[in-house]
């Protein structure tokens, strides 16, 4: 009887979402449609089409069909939502733990509650706390800046450059004896500057974490990011790619790094999956946390995993043609990319002389319903607030109490490169389920603009 309900339930909701999805597909397909509507003329385009603001929409959810709704009834009608035990046989994260990890191309991976969780497990997989430093971009997500905090280790910022990643050059600038790891953040769907960023740290004996939060399913030389430093985390938070609202992920090759990262998500102890999996246990009980990812979870981000290489490629495919459309524009400064095949196409992005000019260009796009922006999903951390004034959540907290801790400084002097690149660049987001006409049109608009302002 629950079943049925639930059954019907979902099946209610189908239609709502097929309704839902079909209004949002007319809206990005740029078919003609009804008032609020505005009749916008391509400059050069053969035929005016009629655009409501063009919204590329959450990446996952537009994915969401029977597969993730089967998984979850299969949970659901087993009365074991939580992945150790239950009534049923738990298997959706186990399941989907091997899955990622085969993706990845990696030994192991661990399925948690959220990317956050994810980067407090790699650092104390790595051994990081007090008296360590992690170098972290200047411009990324709160999460890297506090996975190092909350070890009790110092964060030391490099500035971005115009890959809008980790600068290589500044990283080795701010390698010290105390570095113990640097992250390497992929951001905006853009593969870091792998090939230098490794040959430094292989050569100063610094760990690389591959932060892959904003670029699930990307790739440098033909390897999947996240496979190419000793410790890689993921999120499956909504703005990401593949998602189940929450929920994250850790993957490496090394089992210690692996036993610790797991004994550190379960309260410091290890289950018989992990012990299995690593082959007997090296690591002995230390006090960890709750982040474990339960099945309903693991059944959601399971179905999306399996459609991840389809989003990643319809992404793609729009993102280089509106690249493709404007890189001829004459003095036009794109993002750099050293791994454009291996880009998601979270977004298309370029650069203006200065910031007015580029202020000016997101509101002539916008006002063409294009989704442009200033870089959005990160943070200028160095200029934050609670950074510039050390906060912790204890006032003896380690990070900032040791001498190093103590001299450095935050603050805009500590990050000008990546404040000038944050101001200089425009970011234009793509759908997966853009159109042709939709691209066009985007080329069209970016162009009129472009010329208008360069
Ligand atoms: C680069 C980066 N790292 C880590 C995270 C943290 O992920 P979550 O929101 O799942 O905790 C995010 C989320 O926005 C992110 O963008």
């Amino acid at each position: 009887m629950i079943t049925q309900n639930i059954a019907k339930d979902a099946e209610k909701k189908n239609l709502t979402r097929r309704q839902f999805l079909r209004t949002g597909c007319m809206a990005l397909s740029g078919a003609a449609i009804g008032s609020g509507a505005q009749r916008l003329l391509g400059a050069g385009s053969p035929k005016p089409i009629e655009v409501r603001n063009i919204d590329p929409g959450f990446i996952g959810p537009q994915f969401f069909d029977k597969r993730e709704e089967e998984a979850l009834l299969e949970v659901l009608e087993s009365g074991s939502p939580f992945r150790f035990w239950g009534p049923g046989k738990p298997t959706k994260v186990l399941r989907f733990e091997e899955n990622f990890a085969e993706y990845m191309g990696t030994r192991f991976a661990l399925g948690v509650s959220s990317g956050t969780a994810a980067l407090d497990c790699a650092v104390a997989g790595l051994g990081i706390g007090p008296g360590d430093e992690v170098i972290v971009p200047a411009y990324t997500w709160w999460s890297d800046y506090t996975c190092v905090v909350q070890a009790g280790a110092l964060p030391v910022f490099a500035d971005i450059d115009r890959t809008l990643n980790i600068d290589p050059k500044d990283f080795e600038r701010k390698i010290t004896p105390r570095t113990k790891a640097v992250i390497a953040v992929h951001l905006l769907g853009g593969p870091c500057d792998m090939d230098p960023i490794m040959e430094i740290a292989r050569k100063r004996g610094v760990a690389v974490l591959e932060d892959c939060a904003q670029c699930v399913g990307g790739s440098y030389s033909g390897k999947k990011l996240g496979s190419i430093g000793k410790v890689a985390i993921y999120s499956f938070q909504i703005n990401k790619v593949i998602t189940s609202g929450e929920g994250g992920a850790l993957v490496t090759d090394d089992p210690v790094i692996y036993e610790r990262a797991a004994r550190f998500h379960h309260m410091g102890i290890i289950d018989r999956v992990f012990r299995n999996r690593v082959g007997g246990s090296q690591v002995q009980t230390f006090a960890g946390e709750n982040f474990r990812m339960n099945e309903l979870t693991g059944a959601v981000i399971g179905a999306q995993l399996s459609k991840l290489d389809l989003m990643v490629a319809q992404l793609r495919h729009n993102a280089e043609a509106i690249y493709d459309g404007i890189r001829k524009l004459p003095g036009i400064r794109l993002r750099h990319r050293p791994a454009p095949e291996g880009d998601i196409g979270y977004g298309v992005y370029f650069e203006m002389k200065d910031k007015a000019a580029r202020n000016r260009c997101i509101q002539e796009l916008r006002k063409r319903k294009v989704p442009a922006s200033t870089l959005t999903g990160s943070v200028l951390l160095p200029v934050a607030e609670s950074v510039i004034n050390k906060r912790t959540r204890h006032p003896n907290w380690p990070s900032f109490n040791s001498p190093e801790g103590k001299k450095i400084k935050y603050g805009p002097d500590s990050c000008r490169q990546t404040l000038d690149v944050f101001d200089r660049f425009v970011q234009v987001r793509i759908g997966p389920k853009y159109t042709e006409r939709i691209n066009d049109y985007i080329i069209d608009a970016i162009r009129q603009v472009y010329n208008a302002l360069a």
